[in-house]
């Protein structure tokens, strides 16, 4: 099997000689630390042999629940935020048609995403799209106790009992949760939803591996097994015994940092010349922006689809402030062909690319992007993957998994917590009167004042 490649030339090329490999023997220290569990954040390193853990009687298990839904419903509306989202919803548009929510198929249910925002239009027009329709739902929420998704859910809940009776709605809500805590929990053994559980040492944007990404992903029709079988020789691939200057993911933490601490370069903006990936670079953007992102240090994570983005974006890239660098995920081969035609009056003059394929036009403006960016001082990451397939889209997961876990204890951070995502919500809470912050409630509003 052939798999994803990593080009950091056009990014050594501004830096010093050297300055990669210098960081070898650190990144060798940091995969001994996540192997050994003696980095920081060990109690949330499930993640780290999750690929090659899975068996297939577990795979069994997701397809089975996935066949189901898939029988029984229409729309199967995912309830997620966060690490309990992006993941599905990435893989998920990467695999799938463009068009799938216009395209009448009969053999794959619509799958739609709640819960991840609190927009009273956004819940309120899904609300009006499920009603004529058979629709089941995912609730997914390792805390359990998650607002925007808690606030979906329980809406979804009730349209979906209110259409099925409470009997059949049963049968087509599911709760992927922690094994004992939090509200989804408590509700799902109430009502004998099916459940799956997310590991307690999996944290939410390293989980798309488990049934928080697989039972959606399963459901939209797509391949777990060949996503997993991806992600498992990835993990073999960018092990610790691989030596460095073979270890993609090591690569990309070591010359990502170099850019960083040595060039000031602190944008990464991540790069896709296919609309599929749009998701794909927001996963990464959580997965990267939330691992790294404390004690006021780190890589701000951004993303650029191209070439639409080259009509607006493109102009800072080329000429403003020096400190970004880019990682374009360049696809291959594309899963269709659509030759240019030729038109015998040529009135768009277009007719020099009479016959290429629409594919051909899209790789000459990624390199003519390419190096027109690296001439503007941009330097440019380059990840080449060979097609979009479950089982490449999974090793694309798992470098980036390992590149950040290795990346985040480069920088000397803890990647697998996330404590500041806790302020809003307190302020969140005091303002809305929740019961048990009278104190923080009062505060808030005399500071309002
Ligand atoms: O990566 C994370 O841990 C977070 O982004 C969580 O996934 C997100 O906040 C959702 O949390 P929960 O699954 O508890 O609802």
């Amino acid at each position: 099997m052939n798999h994803i490649q990593l080009d950091i030339t056009k990014a050594t090329s501004f830096l010093n000689e050297g300055a990669v490999k210098a960081y070898e023997s650190k990144v060798k220290a940091a995969q001994k630390s996540l192997e050994n569990a003696t980095c920081p954040g060990n109690d949330f390193l499930g993640w780290l042999h999750l690929p090659s853990s899975i068996t297939p009687a577990f795979l069994d298990e997701v397809q089975t629940v996935a066949d189901i839904l898939r029988e029984k419903c229409e729309v199967i509306v995912v309830a997620g935020i966060g690490g309990s989202y992006l993941g599905a919803r990435a893989v998920i548009e990467a695999l799938g048609n463009s068009f799938a929510w216009l395209v009448n198929d009969k053999h794959n249910p619509a799958i739609v995403f709640a819960g991840n925002n609190i927009g009273e239009d956004y819940l309120f027009e899904l609300s009006d799209y499920l009603k004529d329709k058979r629709f089941g739902v995912i609730n997914i929420s390792k805390s359990g106790t998650t607002t925007e998704t808690a606030l979906a859910f329980r809406l979804l809940k009730k349209q979906c009992e209110a259409q099925l009776g409470k009997d059949e709605a049963r049968q087509v809500i599911v709760a992927i949760t922690d094994a004992k805590r939090g509200a989804a929990r408590a509700a799902a053994d109430k009502e004998g939803y099916k459940t799956f559980v997310i590991p307690d040492n999996v944290g939410g944007r390293f989980s798309v591996l488990t049934p928080v990404g697989l039972l959606p992903i399963a459901c939209a029709g797509f391949d777990i097994q060949a996503l997993v079988a991806g992600a498992t020789d990835m993990e073999k691939l960018t092990g610790p015994e691989v030596p460095f200057e073979q270890n993609i993911a090591a690569q990309y933490a070591a010359v990502r940092n170099a850019l960083y601490a040595d060039k000031g370069k602190k944008i990464e903006i991540m790069v896709n010349y296919q609309p599929k990936l749009h998701f794909i670079a927001e996963w990464w953007k959580q997965l990267y922006g939330e691992s790294e992102g404390k004690e006021h240090k780190g890589i701000f994570p951004a993303s650029c689809d191209f070439t639409t983005d080259l009509h607006s974006m493109g102009q800072w890239i080329q000429e403003g402030e020096r400190s970004i660098f880019e990682t374009v995920i360049s696809v291959e081969k594309p899963a269709r062909e659509l030759l240019f035609p030729n038109d015998e009056e040529n009135l768009d003059g277009l007719n020099f690319l009479a016959g290429k394929r629409v594919d051909e036009v899209n790789k000459m403006a990624e390199l003519g992007t390419l190096l027109a960016h690296v001439d503007g001082g941009v330097p440019n990451i380059r990840i080449s993957v060979p097609e979009l397939n479950a089982y490449y889209i999974g090793q694309l997961i798992y470098f980036f998994e390992i590149g950040c876990g290795i990346s985040g204890n480069l920088l000397g951070v803890n990647p697998f917590n996330q404590p500041g995502v806790e302020t809003y919500k307190k302020n969140m809470f005091a303002l809305l009167d929740k019961p048990g912050y009278e104190v923080e409630s009062k505060a808030i509003k005399e500071r309002l004042k």
